[in-house]
């Protein structure tokens, strides 16, 4: 497995598996946890060889964000990927990747306006801008986005829609712990009393999301469950049903809507989403 920091120094350890078929990719900020693992394997299963990245992007952190916080396991991260046959490995370090007079931004208006864009104001922008530059090292045929990120992927969709990425996407779902809480590297920094009542979030969202899809009113039930997730001791962020591709918020059963959410349970926040016709 080859490990660059560099892009000229990627671009050399892809250009051969290139030669040998379709390249495989997933973007990812490391802390790597059994849901990364399964893009993984999908990536693997979509191409002939799968690069990762493990780069902690600093652009789509807001000041006051988890940053220097955010978890990061390097060493144990690339075993992980070793085991799992990945070819190569792209690890750049900020310093580099944005010079000090860095000045570009991708922005994706809409779809990124909402939701979590409300929430963290300029968060895609950054996601977004750190995916170009991702694609433009790596040149993947493929690229793996797990659902769980549900407006991100609308994001990159979009995004890789209207510059024209020569990219294939294929989004993965979710890989949920065994109660149901969908694995992400911040969970770690749950405590152990917040780690038993997480599960209470993906429980409420699939509850609901079923309601939905037998026909009860979207608005009535999403409200429902920003009242009952507020009584357990979360701070909800938003709960709304909408619509994948363009994250509009649809009032009613329509095919293919999701309820999305995100929480906050302490210091650490927490995002889910369930189709209204089940998981996928
Ligand atoms: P990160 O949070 O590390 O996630 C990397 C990828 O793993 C994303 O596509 C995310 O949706 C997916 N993922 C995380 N948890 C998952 C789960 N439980 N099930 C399925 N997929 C899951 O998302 C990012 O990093 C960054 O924003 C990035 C795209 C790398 C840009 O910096």
């Amino acid at each position: 497995m080859i490990v660059s920091a560099s892009v000229p120094g990627i671009r050399a350890a892809v250009a051969p598996l290139r030669e040998r078929g379709p390249v495989g990719f997933v973007p990812t900020m490391g802390a790597l946890h059994e849901g990364h693992l399964s893009l993984v394997r999908i990536a693997r299963k979509e191409a002939r060889s799968v690069v990762v990245s493990i780069f902690v992007n600093p652009l789509q952190f807001a000041p006051a964000e988890d940053l220097a916080t955010y978890p990061r396991t390097l060493d144990a991260d690339l075993d992980l990927l070793r085991a799992e046959g990945v070819d190569a490995v792209f690890t750049p370090r900020a310093e580099t990747f944005y010079p000090p007079d860095f000045s570009t931004t991708v922005a994706v208006a809409g779809v990124s306006e909402g939701e979590e864009g409300a929430v963290r104001p300029g968060h895609f922008a950054g996601v977004a801008t750190v995916v170009a530059k991702l694609f433009l090292a790596v040149g993947p045929d493929v690229a793996v986005f797990g659902r769980k990120d549900l407006q991100q992927a609308a994001v990159i969709s979009r995004m890789v829609r209207d510059l024209d990425f020569p990219v294939r996407l294929v989004i993965a779902p979710i890989s949920r712990e065994e109660d149901g809480l969908a694995r992400s590297s911040r969970n770690i920094r749950l405590s152990a009393e917040e780690r038993r009542r997480a599960a209470a979030f993906p429980k409420a969202l699939f509850e609901a999301a079923g309601r939905i899809g037998k026909g009860e009113p979207a608005e009535s039930v999403a409200a429902r469950v920003r009242e009952g997730l507020e009584r357990e001791g979360f701070g909800v962020d938003y709960a709304e049903l909408v619509e994948p591709a363009t994250m509009k918020k649809v009032s009613e059963k329509v095919p293919g809507a999701v309820l999305a959410a995100a929480v906050r349970l302490g210091n650490i926040r927490l995002l889910d989403n369930v189709s209204i016709e089940g998981e996928r």
